[in-house]
């Protein structure tokens, strides 16, 4: 039955044991009744791996990688030229994960110290590296510096100076891109809209009141005349999970009008990065257009852009993380207990069914930061009992602590079934912690049919690691 307790986007499902393809990765199928990876059942990978597990269609992920690279290529090249696509390091990010973008040739985008570690550690080549943040350390930007990296984004004037003295005294030439606001109110979630002016990420495009340049401009002008910087472009991102091509033109303009001006005050600009955020299909809400049309209107829009201004076509570079690491990973828990509770609404009463799971917002905090919707299927079995209006909770100690919101399952699903969790392959594991000191999940990675652990589970011995005085 229908529940008036469900939102209006979620449907009443015919078949609980379909799986829809904009949100599982291309390699999950269902196969005697079971949900299948590049044809490994999860009951085996449970078995394997234990539970949750988190699992990684290794194909899918690469086959997105490539999609970026072709599609955006195949967009510019006859109007503006070749793209190096960044993977959004930040997503997911393991040495083995950093070698599969390697081999799909893409560029790595890293945001910490951390991160950038483990690039080199995969063997990327450092010219091929991003460094990101608004508030990097000496250290960092020391490692980038001597590392030679292809571009440390800059965030903010006095980094800018920072970058330039460090530079001076390592005795190096540091490789830099400037990350402006654009000014643009993407529509997302506020904690991931990144550029609009009341946030703390990238060097402001207007002016203080009362002052003639905007931090942006100052920046440029430094950054051009700096002896130890050589100013590789310009950047912008305006956020994450984002369906509509507007924001994406309207930042492109922005910085193309800006790049005009300085150009005509003859500071050449080659390379502009226009970011990340491509959103994906978490649910049958959401209705991604796949990177070949968010390529095709971005070209054509660069492109036209470029003509009007009267300026040359920069080099241009994209940051694309959850769209290809996302759809490619999938979560699969074992439930527990069950129960179900009545809900007040309109002067009735009606059920909901909460399904409590062996992981939670330590696996998966998107839900509880971004009230993020989720969806779920019964995983090791099909069933024809009556779809139950339902709630996937973990087994944290937080009424908060939810892995799927709003969701039908079987209304027979029962202690030990299997359900398996869509698109968390990108900031699932890489926002992970050890809440109620839970243990995190495996990620195995599954390639053509194969298997492997690339990230085991953590241990009770592992929560050990840290103590000093033991
Ligand atoms: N480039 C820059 C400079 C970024 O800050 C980001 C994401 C990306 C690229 C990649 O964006 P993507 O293509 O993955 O949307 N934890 C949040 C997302 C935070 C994104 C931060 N920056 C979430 O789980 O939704």
């Amino acid at each position: 039955m229908e529940s008036p307790l469900a939102p209006a986007w979620l449907s009443h499902p015919q078949d609980t044991a379909a799986l829809d393809p904009k949100i599982f990765s291309t390699g999950v199928d269902r196969k005697a009744g079971e949900v299948t990876v590049q044809g490994l059942g999860v009951s085996k990978l449970v078995e394997q791996f234990g539970s949750p597990l988190w699992v990684m269609d290794e194909n899918d992920f690469r086959f997105r990688a490539r999609q970026y690279v072709e599609a955006f290529n195949t967009a510019f090249a006859p109007l503006c030229g070749g793209v190096d696509v960044f993977y959004a390091s930040k997503a997911l990010l393991t040495v083995q994960v950093a070698q599969w973008v390697k081999e799909e040739g893409l560029f790595m985008d890293t945001a910490s110290g951390g991160e950038l570690a483990v690039a080199l550690r995969a063997g990327t080549d450092p010219a091929k590296i991003g460094l990101h943040g608004n508030n990097k350390s000496d250290a960092e930007l020391q490692t980038a510096i001597t590392k030679g990296i292809g571009r440390i984004v800059v965030d903010s004037l006095s980094e800018l100076r920072r970058v330039e003295l460090l530079a001076e005294q390592l005795q190096a030439r540091a490789n830099v891109m400037l990350r402006l606001t654009p000014g643009v109110d993407a529509s997302t979630h506020e904690h991931i809209a990144t550029a609009h002016e009341d946030q703390k990420f990238g060097l402001s495009m207007s002016s203080a009141p009362g002052q003639e340049a905007s931090v942006a401009y100052q920046a440029v002008h430094f950054a051009a005349a700096a002896q130890h910087i050589d100013l590789v472009g310009l950047h912008s991102h305006i956020g994450s999970q984002i369906f509509d091509s507007q924001g994406f033109e309207t930042a492109a303009t922005r910085m193309l009008e800006f790049i005009a001006t300085i150009d005509a005050e003859g500071i050449p600009v080659a390379e502009l990065d226009i970011g990340g955020g491509y959103g994906i299909a978490y649910t049958e809400a959401d209705d991604p257009v796949g990177p070949e049309v968010i390529a095709t209107n971005l070209a054509q829009h660069i492109a036209s852009e470029t003509t009007r201004l009267g300026v040359e076509c920069p080099r241009i570079s994209i940051e694309p993380g959850r769209s290809i690491a996302g759809p490619a990973g999938m979560t699969v828990y074992t439930v527990g207990t069950t129960k179900t509770v009545w809900v007040e609404h309109n002067g009735q009463h009606y059920p909901r069914r909460y399904v409590a799971v062996d992981g939670g917002m330590s696996d998966n905090p998107r839900p509880v930061l971004y009230d993020a919707d989720y969806t779920a299927v019964l995983a090791n079995r099909v069933s024809d009992a009556e779809p139950v209006f339902s709630r996937v909770v973990g087994k944290h100690c937080e009424s908060g602590d939810i892995v799927v919101n709003t969701v039908y399952l079987p209304e027979d699903t029962e202690h030990g079934d299997l359900v398996v969790v869509p698109a968390t392959g990108a900031y699932g594991h890489a926002m992970s912690s050890n809440y109620n000191l839970l243990t995190r999940p495996a990620i195995v990675a599954v390639k053509d049919g194969v298997a492997r652990e690339i990230i085991r589970r953590e241990t009770y011995e592992d929560l050990f690691a840290r103590e000093v005085d033991l």
